[in-house]
Order: structure tokens, then sequence, then C-alpha cells
């Protein structure tokens, strides 16, 4: 997956209007990963799942970090987010498909958010930028 420069800059752009909400949008996308796609859940049968729980809210923040992370670094993803990869594949072994899922539920937040800004090709963008993200997270897996 290649970002083109158009994309970075899209990607940039809408990350920059984020502002103070990043967090919480981290946690509202983990929350509707959970309700549409029940069996992400069994990766975080150790998390309270309840609406708001202070779980959701702090891994929404530090997803949204690591997001965060890998908008300042989208040249060098695989270096960025090289211990996040080691963490998924090796460790939690997280089956690829999922990172689709919670790719799907970040876009829907942002776009019920940031409905002036979503547009066509800044969707197509984040949607290479998570796609690109996940091919990193996911590259170990094996
Ligand atoms: C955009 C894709 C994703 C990003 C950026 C991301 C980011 C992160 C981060 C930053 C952590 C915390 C690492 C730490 O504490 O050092 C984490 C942990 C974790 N992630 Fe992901 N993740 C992604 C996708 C997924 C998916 C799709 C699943 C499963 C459905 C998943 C399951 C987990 C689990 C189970 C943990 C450990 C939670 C805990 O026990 O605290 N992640 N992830």
């Amino acid at each position: 997956m290649v970002l083109s420069p158009a994309d970075k800059t899209n990607v940039k752009a809408v990350w920059g209007k984020i502002g103070g909400h990043a967090a919480e949008y981290g946690a509202e996308a983990l929350e509707r990963m959970f309700m549409n796609f029940p069996s992400t859940k069994t990766y975080f049968s150790h998390f309270d799942l309840g609406h708001g729980s202070a779980q959701i809210k702090g891994h929404g923040k530090k997803v949204a970090d690591a997001l965060t992370k890998a908008v300042g670094h989208m040249d060098t993803l695989p270096d960025a987010l090289s211990d996040l990869s080691d963490l998924h594949a090796h460790k939690l072994r997280v089956d690829p498909v999922n990172f689709k899922l919670l790719g799907h539920c970040l876009l829907v937040t942002l776009a019920v958010h940031l409905p002036g800004d979503f547009t066509p090709s800044v969707h197509a963008s984040l949607d290479k930028f998570l796609a690109s993200v996940s091919t990193v997270l996911t590259s170990k897996y094996r």
C-alpha cells in the first residue's frame, strides 16, 4: 500500500482537526467494533466492555496515540510501529481480519464527527493509511 503525497496531506489535515478528541474517538471506534463485530471481544475478555468503561477509554487513548505517532511517521511506518507489530503478531496473535473491522469503525467514527472534512478523497486516503498501519501490525504474524 503506497500512500501518495496527496494521501499524506489528506491524512495529516484531517488528523489535525481531531484536536483533543483523539482518545474519545479511539474509544468510540472500539465500542463500535465490539458492538458490530462481537467476535473481536474475545481478545478483550479481561476488559470491562460495558459502555464507557474506564478500560475502553484507556485503550482508546492508547490506540489513538499510536495512530497519532503513525501519522507523524508515514514514511517510516514499519520502524515507528515495530514494537506494536511484535505485540499484535507474536504476543496477542490478533488474526489479521480484525484490523479491517477496527479500521472500518475508525472511519465511521471520523465520518460522524468530522462530516464536513470527510470527503470521498479524504475517506480513501484514511482507508489507505489505516490499511498501511494494519499491514505493519500484521506483518510478523507468521
Ligand atoms: C489500527 C489498528 C490498531 C492499533 C493502532 C492498535 C494499537 C494498540 C496499542 C497502542 C496497544 C497498547 C500497547 C501497550 O500497552 O503497550 C494495543 C494493545 C492491544 N491490542 Fe491493538 N491496535 C490495533 C488493532 C487491534 C485489533 C484489530 C485488535 C483485536 C481485535 C487489537 C487487540 C489488542 C489487544 C487485546 C491489546 C492488549 C490490551 C491490554 O491488555 O491492555 N488491536 N493495541
